[in-house]
């Protein structure tokens, strides 16, 4: 068998928890290959609602396997709590769980780093979520990480060794944090973390690929913010592409099945960084009411605007995606005029390629019609009213990938899968 991977073609938020619980069912399998908490995955059925930061979204579905790989960096306070609260919803999180040994730990002082870094930066600040993402990996990439598979080996002196290199970093710039108590709760925390199945995740998904079980990857963030790809330096620190499963999870690329690519039916945007197609307008505003666009983690207003068709080429392009889902179409249902920036004017030049920086870029916009209908009843795609059908075969041919699954709602239940 081959792995599938679902990830996003924005600049995240685009519905991966919602569709990876619907697609859990067809898999034995589902695995997070990076990002950590900066990542928000909601999920909603039976009138419940979940975010999910480090988790994977296929928990509540039964009897699969969930997999926290080694591409992923996990905060065991975060994570404690995250686990919590899932066992308070009748999740029985160790026995559906495993986490790769080699999955690289978030600390107290990463995160106050975070913030320096932030504060540094000054007006050209990323707006990071805060959860010390950046530090984490920098530690990792500077081979002066700290993995879950340490925590067995003299691991609090480990520990002391970076926390004080960080610390000495801090004191250079003037800060001199008193992190005793939160020291405490994050040592307890991997305690806890400790007691779920490490394993050598690598070697868990490739033999449950030759014993002909499917796994589901799920990607967090969006091709947007890929640290080599997404808008730099606007975006995160890890690689949010497809190849990041490969690289997250051990995976040859020859492993690779469908890539499903999900997009919203417009665009959001999270923090700093430039973006095209934002609207600084009643319909940007329109679009955030409607589509209650504030972030799942943060709380923090999402930037909205139309759908960025040369972006989300660039994404279909960089991830080799086979398959398209487009959520959020029912926020549009209220709308007389749809536009989808099919171009862009680079000082009177038009281009259809996504260019080196998107600073200084003017959309150029095809005009759509509404379809002025209430789509979160419909479930099947035979009810779709014309002009949404014409919608969708606008993109579609203008993407070049056929769009399988349409999401108009937040619930479970609102999927359709087309024919
Ligand atoms: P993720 O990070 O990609 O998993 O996405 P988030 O959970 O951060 O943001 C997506 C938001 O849109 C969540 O609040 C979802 O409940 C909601 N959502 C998902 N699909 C739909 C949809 O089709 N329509 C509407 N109205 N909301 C949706
Ligand atoms: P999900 O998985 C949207 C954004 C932050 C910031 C930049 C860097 O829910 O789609 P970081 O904390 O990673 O160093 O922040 O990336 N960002 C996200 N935006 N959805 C996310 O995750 C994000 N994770 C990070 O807002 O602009
Ligand atoms: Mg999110």
């Amino acid at each position: 068998m081959k792995a599938d991977v679902l990830l996003g073609l924005q600049w995240g938020d685009e519905g991966k928890g919602k569709v990876v619980d619907v697609l859990t069912p067809r898999y034995d399998a589902v695995a997070r290959f990076q990002g950590g908490p900066n990542a928000g995955h909601t999920l909603e059925f039976n009138g419940t609602h979940h975010v999910l930061r480090s988790i994977p979204s296929g928990v509540f579905q039964q009897g699969q396997e969930n997999i926290i790989g080694n591409g992923v960096v996990i905060d065991p306070i975060l994570f404690m709590e995250e686990a919590r609260e899932l066992e308070q919803c009748g999740v029985d999180l160790h026995s559906v769980l495993s986490i790769s040994r080699k999955a690289h730990l978030i600390l107290p002082t990463h995160r106050l780093l975070d913030a320096l870094g932030e504060r540094l930066k000054g007006d050209a600040r990323i707006g990071t979520t805060g959860k010390g993402i950046g530090p984490a990996y920098t530690d990792k990439v500077r081979r002066s990480g700290l993995r879950v598979g340490d925590i067995d080996n003299d691991f609090v002196a480990a520990y002391q060794r970076a926390r004080n290199t960080h610390l000495a970093h801090l004191q250079a710039f003037g800060e001199n944090p008193d992190i005793a108590q939160v020291e405490q709760q994050w040592l307890q925390a991997v305690d806890y973390l400790r007691q779920f199945r490490i394993i050598d995740t690598e070697f868990y998904v490739n033999n449950l690929l030759s014993q002909g079980k499917s796994l589901l990857c799920e990607g967090a963030q969006g091709t947007m913010l890929d640290v080599d790809h997404g808008s730099y330096p606007f975006v995160t620190s890890s690689s949010t592409i497809c190849a990041g499963a490969c690289a997250g999870l051990g995976l040859p690329p020859s492993k690779i099945g469908e890539v499903f690519g999900i997009f919203k039916a417009y665009c959001t945007r999270v923090g700093a960084g430039p973006f095209p197609t934002e609207l600084h307008n009643d319909t940007g505003e329109q679009l955030r009411r409607i589509g209650h666009e504030y972030g799942a983690v943060t709380g923090r207003e999402r930037r909205c605007g139309w759908i960025d068709l040369v972006a989300l080429r660039y994404a279909i392009m960089l991830n080799g995606v086979t398959q398209l889902i487009m959520m959020k179409s029912d926020v549009l249902d209220g709308f007389d005029t749809i536009l989808a920036c099919d171009a862009y004017d680079i000082k009177g030049s038009i281009t259809r390629h996504f260019p080196y920086s998107v600073e200084n870029v003017k959309p150029v916009y095809t005009s759509l019609p509404g379809w002025r209908f209430n789509l979160t009843h419909i479930t099947t795609e035979e009810q779709f009213p014309d002009a949404f059908k014409a919608y969708i075969h606008f993109l579609e041919e203008h993407l070049g990938v056929p769009i399988t699954i349409v999401s108009v709602g937040p619930d479970r239940e609102q999927t359709i899968l087309r024919k």
